[in-house]
């Protein structure tokens, strides 16, 4: 059905001004996938490099022996390569454009002072003892400052961990465990939609947690000017800190595979995982998408709308657009906020010529209705970008027709945290847009469908959805595990990578990406494994069992839903309901708060005691009819009586 929909073909004007155009897309495609090594050694000259790589890839995804490296033999340092190497050319135009959450609130740092500001945070952490090598834990706003951080980390060599701001302080006592971290960075309170959120409290919660005492500092900007608790000899203030240091610091010499950041993703058993990413190969990935697929020119301003805490933020707020010398726009707040015209205020305001952003922010606005852009004209958008999870044809159309006044095309954008930049997009001068589909794979990258022996299928096909080899932005390993790395990303299929996403291919080989087929679910672009939710909800007393699974939600793409068998003194009630919710959102964070909880007497396993979470996924997204063969289970009555409670979601 979806092919038959309409297309939008590459508009003759676009093409001719893009960086790639449909031959060159096609022509440097072939080049990457016949000749990885000779392609990624010429576009490895756009990096700037302290001593310029000879080996260029070494990349073995043997299922006993992943090893991966790029670049191995080069020098360089990410932090020269954001900001020295712009100041002869650029110092003066803008970096980073920062918009607060009050309309009122906006403030702009261009090249030079982002170099500087930089560069006395990161003479700030030497002082604090941080080396080359270090873990530092980043908590904190949508503000320069974390931008300013994660470039100073870069700097001296020191690895980030930034953590989403709305998660828990439990989940950041097990990030900065993990980790290591002997810094954390936080500010006083952060400020989105006019409501504060305390992080510092959040910070201060999460350091009572047993193994935290690595801690030695917590770094704390002052945003608000709220109340905060205080710790001597631990929290120091940012201004007091940093202000006085020297506005210059020696870049240091990095080997290209040396870790950059590492980034928590959740999968679908166990903790999270911290994805180790490195320094080249990263960061040329980051960049190249950068220009290639936002179709950036010079002098553009570019808003990425995520938050630095998902790798959105990392690659496209900061890493790829301050490579290539762009201006990149910082939002503090949400699109709702103070009303619904914000996003098209924002542009206007700030001539935003490229928007990057979410299906759900999407089909947020679209359902107040058209005129929600009323408030603005929005003329200086040329691309627009959606990603984190399927668009829906109908928004893509709203996204292209209001937003974008229907002259921008529109880049869907699939990736993952661990794939460090984007994957498959269309390069908007060279391929014809299918509303609902990320198209066709970006250079060097060389996806295939399997089916589940690990089959490849060929033509127009569905199946799961593998990368046959190495690229530069690959995430080279889990944080201090690299088993589980193994064993989660390339023991599915041997030899190759698996994404954990189904996918269909049409008949012009464009990729439709149809959603996780493990226990990962897509909550507002927000990755969640329903593992980690039910093992909070069984840590509470009245729960004996939970299973949790998406279901198809209007605006947030998917929402969650749980199944709770209470222990046998435990009565089933509103309020008990009410208290599972605010767990939850107290031990992972408001982002997983439960969207629909169900009580179920019991859970429909097999014999052998296995959920079957297929079953569960069925009844909670409203498909009763066809469940398919139930005859496996140990108790076929149980799902019976799930559907006939099943809750009506309206
Ligand atoms: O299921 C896919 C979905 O988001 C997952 C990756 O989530 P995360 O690591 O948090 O990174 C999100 C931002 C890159 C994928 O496995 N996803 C991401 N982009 C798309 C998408 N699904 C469909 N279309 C997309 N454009």
């Amino acid at each position: 059905m979806t092919e038959q929909q309409r297309v939008h073909p590459v508009s003759e004007a676009f093409a001719a001004n893009a960086w790639a155009d449909k031959e060159k897309y096609l022509s440097m495609y072939q080049q990457s996938v016949d000749d990885p090594e000779g392609f990624w050694a010429e576009q490895a000259k756009r990096l700037d490099w302290i001593t310029a790589p000879t080996k260029i890839k070494h990349t073995v995804f043997d299922t006993h022996s992943v090893d991966i490296r790029w670049f191995e033999d080069g020098e360089l340092n990410v932090s020269a390569n954001c900001l020295d190497r712009h100041l002869a050319s650029r110092g003066d135009q803008p970096a980073i454009i920062w918009e607060g959450d009050d309309p009122g609130e906006s403030k702009t740092y261009t090249y030079r002072e982002l170099h500087a500001r930089t560069c006395q945070l990161a003479n700030a952490f030497k002082e604090l003892g941080v080396k080359k090598g270090d873990t530092v834990t980043l908590y904190m706003p949508m503000i320069p400052e974390a931008a300013m951080a994660m470039l100073a980390c870069a700097r001296i060599g020191a690895i980030h961990s930034v953590v989403f701001g709305g998660f828990s302080p439990d989940a950041l006592a097990q990030r900065v465990i993990d980790a290591q971290s002997r810094l954390v960075i936080t500010a006083d309170e952060s400020v989105r939609g006019g409501k504060r959120v305390p992080l510092k409290d959040n910070v201060d919660a999460a350091l009572t947690r047993d193994g935290t005492d690595v801690v030695d500092n917590v770094l704390v900007v002052k945003r608000t000017g709220g109340d905060i608790d205080w710790h001597d000899g631990r929290d120091v203030w940012y201004h007091e800190t940093v202000d006085g240091q020297a506005e210059t610091c020696p870049a240091e010499t990095m080997n290209a595979e040396d870790p950059l950041f590492i980034l928590y993703t959740s999968g679908s058993t166990g903790t999270p995982k911290g994805l180790k990413h490195t320094s080249g190969g990263y960061l040329l990935h980051a960049a190249m998408t950068h220009q290639y697929v936002f179709d950036y020119k010079d002098g553009e301003v570019y808003w990425c709308s995520a938050d630095v805490g998902w790798v959105t933020g990392h690659s496209y707020i900061v890493y790829g657009p301050l490579a290539n010398g762009a201006t990149t726009l910082m939002f503090e707040g949400v699109p709702s906020y103070p009303s619904h015209g914000r996003l098209g205020e924002v542009i206007d305001k700030h001539n935003v010529a490229i928007l990057y952003t979410s299906p759900t922010a999407i089909r947020a606005l679209m359902a107040h209705g058209d005129d929600v852009m009323d408030s603005s004209k929005r003329d200086s958008l040329r691309v627009l970008g959606s990603v984190g999870e399927p668009i829906n044809p109908e928004a893509w159309e709203w996204f292209y027709r209001v937003i974008g006044n229907s002259k921008c095309p529109i880049v869907d954008t699939w990736w993952q945290t661990e794939t460090g930049g984007i994957m498959i997009a269309p390069l908007p001068g060279a391929i014809d847009l299918k509303p609902g589909s990320a198209t066709r794979p970006f250079f060097g990258v060389l996806p295939a469908l399997v089916d589940s022996e690990g089959n490849i299928l060929e033509g127009a096909t569905e199946g799961n959805l593998v990368i046959l080899d190495s690229w530069p932005g690959q995430a080279r390993s889990i944080w201090k595990n690299h088993d589980r790395f193994i064993q989660t990303y390339f023991s599915t299929y041997k030899g190759m990578y698996f994404t954990g996403d189904g996918c269909r291919r049409d008949e012009d080989g464009y990729y439709w990406i149809t959603g996780r087929v493990d226990d990962v679910i897509n909550v507002s672009g927000h990755r969640m494994g329903t593992a980690e939710i039910e093992s909070s909800l069984v840590a509470h007393e009245a729960v004996a069992e939970a299973a949790v699974v998406g279901y198809p939600h209007d605006i947030k793409g998917q929402g969650i839903y749980i199944y709770v068998t209470l222990g046998d003194e435990y009565e089933p009630s509103d309020a008990l309901k009410k208290e599972l919710t605010q767990w939850v959102r107290k031990d992972i964070g408001p982002i997983a708060s439960p969207d629909v909880i169900q009580w179920a007497p019991s859970l429909p396993k097999t014999r052998s005691g296995k959920i079957m979470r297929r079953i569960l996924r069925k009844i909670a997204a409203n498909e009763t009819e066809g469940l398919g063969d139930t005859s496996t289970l140990a108790d076929p009555s149980v799902v019976e009586d799930l559907i006939d409670n099943r809750v009506n979601r309206g």
